[in-house]
Order: C-alpha cells, then structure tokens, then sequence
C-alpha cells in the first residue's frame, strides 16, 4: 500500500504513522499498541534510567515481533554522560534497527548509531536546525511545527510553512508533527512534502495510553483554542492545556512546576486544574478516546480517502 514509500522502508512498518515519544507515556504498553497496529511506536528515554529502558524495551520486544523505535533526546542524556553511554551502549547490543534523536545537537550521536546499522531520523523545529541533522547525516527528519505539543523552540514556525521550507530545502524523508490526528491531517502533511507522519496528542488521547483519565478527557473537551504557550526557562516555551494553573504561570502570577510533579499530579492523580498536560493544537480535533488500533486503522482510511478525493478533482 506504501510501496515507494521511504518512510516505511526504512522502519519496516506497514504504515508510515509514528507515535511520538512522551516521557512516562510513550512505554511498552501504548508502544506495543501502536507497532501491533501497523505503526511505529516510539520507546522514550528522557529519564535516564538504564533500568527502565531494559524493562520498557524488554516488554515490548515479549508482547510483539512488529518493529519499534527508541528515541534518544540529546539534551536530556547528555546530562550524565555515564548514564548516556550506558543507554546508548546497551540498546545497539539489543540489535535496534530505527533510532529518532531529539532536542540537542544531531552530531552528538549519529555518527555511532549510523555506523552500528541504525536508521537515525532527527527531530527538529526549525529550518536550521533541520539543515544541520542532514549535515550530520541522518538518514530523515522529523519536523515539529509550532502546533506541537511539549516543549517547543521559540524560533519556531507552523507546521504548513515549515513542512514546505524544509522540503525546499533537503533531499532525505520528513515525517510531519503538530496538528496531525487523523487521514485528513496526514493527506495535507504529505501534499507539503512528508512522507510520514507522527502524532503525540492524538495517542495520548487513547484507550492505551497510561495516563489518567481526567487528562484524555480535557483533551477531548479542549476546543480549538484550548492550548496556550508558556515560557520554560531558560530558553524553550511549551504548549499544554490551557487551565487555570497555565494561564496563572503566562500571566507570571504562579511558578511553573517541575516535569517530575506534573507525572504524578496529572498523570497519575488526573488533577487537571493545577497542571498543565502537554497537549498540541491538535486537541481542538479530537472528540473521543480510542483505542490505537481504530486510529491507526481509521487514519490510512482517510488518508486514502482524501488522496481519492484530491485525484478526482482533475476529472
Ligand atoms: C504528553 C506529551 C509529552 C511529550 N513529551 C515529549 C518528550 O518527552 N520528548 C519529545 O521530544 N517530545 C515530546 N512531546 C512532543 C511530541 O514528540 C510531538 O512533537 C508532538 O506531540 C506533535 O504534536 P501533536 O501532539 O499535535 O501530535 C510530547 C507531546 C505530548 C503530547
């Protein structure tokens, strides 16, 4: 169905659909869920843990044989560089075919990856930034418009400008974030130039996704205008739901929280009132949870439904 697709040849999933890595919730379950389905999940290892990681990816290589990937994100590891080298060490000697390296400097870890037979796509938000992944060779792109979810670049433009700036500008495989949830979004990201898509709001909004309800259910109630920017220092901004907690912190009249109390008081407790859930643009189109394989499933179908119904306009 994919034929041609470069995406696809170099994960080996049957669909070119990622699912974005997320601290804490981008683990074996909704991974298993997302690559039993015929995408990509992504393994996250933000908290660099070597145990954690050997549990996750041991979980999910027991639940299924379809392929995954794990993200590295540069910025994050690099911060022990011990811990860093262990993560990165035992993974190439699990025999990992397709690695996505984020926020940090691509040159950092391609070169090792490429040259252990790893399929390397960076991630980035910028037109710069994505000059440079190619300059340090990876094999693809992942490109994060301003819609995204998490913790965004300042710089950074939208994702129906970027897409097109970026495919002017270099030649390997884009996978297309932010404001992508369904066939009709992946329609319009491939029209722009990706080959690929990857989606976080969309799965953390799933049956399998870990986090609790309460969160799945303000991304479903979040209207269009239901996220709001807020600086997190020293340089990036971040996009989450927009609650009173997120609006006191754009307003400067309450301190921003750390990542770590946003787990358990969001994720885990599901108060959703004093925190701010990363979430994209993205949330204002979806209206129901699901489970991942009715996403995936229904994202091809209009995919192709809207490619059919794009050709039909030259009869
Ligand atoms: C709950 C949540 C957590 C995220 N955590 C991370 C992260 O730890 N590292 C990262 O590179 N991106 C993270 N992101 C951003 C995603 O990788 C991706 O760029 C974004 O979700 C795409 O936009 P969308 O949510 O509209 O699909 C997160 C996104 C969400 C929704």
């Amino acid at each position: 169905m994919f034929e041609g697709n470069r995406v696809t040849a170099h994960t080996r999933s049957r669909y070119p659909i990622f699912q974005s890595p997320m601290t804490w919730i981008a683990r074996a379950p909704l991974v298993t869920a997302v690559s039993k389905a015929g995408a990509l999940g992504l393994l996250e290892n933000s908290i660099r843990d070597l145990s954690v990681t050997k549990r996750e990816f041991a979980d999910v290589r027991a639940a299924t044989n379809a392929p995954f990937g794990v993200n590295l994100p540069i910025r994050y590891l690099q911060m022990d560089p011990k811990e860093e080298d262990a993560i990165i060490g035992w993974l190439l000697d699990q025999g990992i075919h397709f690695a996505t390296t984020s926020a940090g400097d691509p040159t950092r870890y391609t070169r090792r990856l490429k040259d252990a037979g790893v399929v390397v796509y960076h991630a980035t938000a910028t037109l710069r930034g994505a000059v440079k992944a190619v300059d340090a060779g990876v094999d693809g792109l992942i490109v994060e418009g301003a819609e995204s979810a998490g913790i965004r670049n300042p710089e950074e433009v939208h994702t129906f400008a970027l897409l097109q700036a970026v495919r002017e500008a270099v030649d390997v495989p884009i996978v297309a974030a932010g404001g992508i949830v369904d066939g009709r979004g992946m329609a319009a990201a491939f029209a722009l130039g990706a080959e690929g898509v990857t989606m976080g709001t969309r799965f953390v909004a799933s049956v399998e996704s870990p986090v609790h309800i309460n969160y799945k259910r303000a991304i479903v109630d979040a209207p269009i205008t239901g996220t709001i920017m807020t600086d997190n220092p020293p340089r990036a901004r971040s996009r989450g739901l927009r609650t009173p907690y997120s609006v006191a912190v754009a307003e400067g009249t309450r301190e921003r929280a750390l990542r770590s109390s946003t787990i358990e008081m969001l994720y885990v407790q599901g108060d959703v009132e004093n925190t701010s859930g990363a979430a994209g643009e993205s949330a204002g189109l979806i209206h129901d949870i699901k489970p991942v394989q009715q996403i995936v499933d229904e994202t091809i179908k209009g995919f192709w439904r809207e490619i059919d119904r794009l050709a039909a306009l030259r009869r």
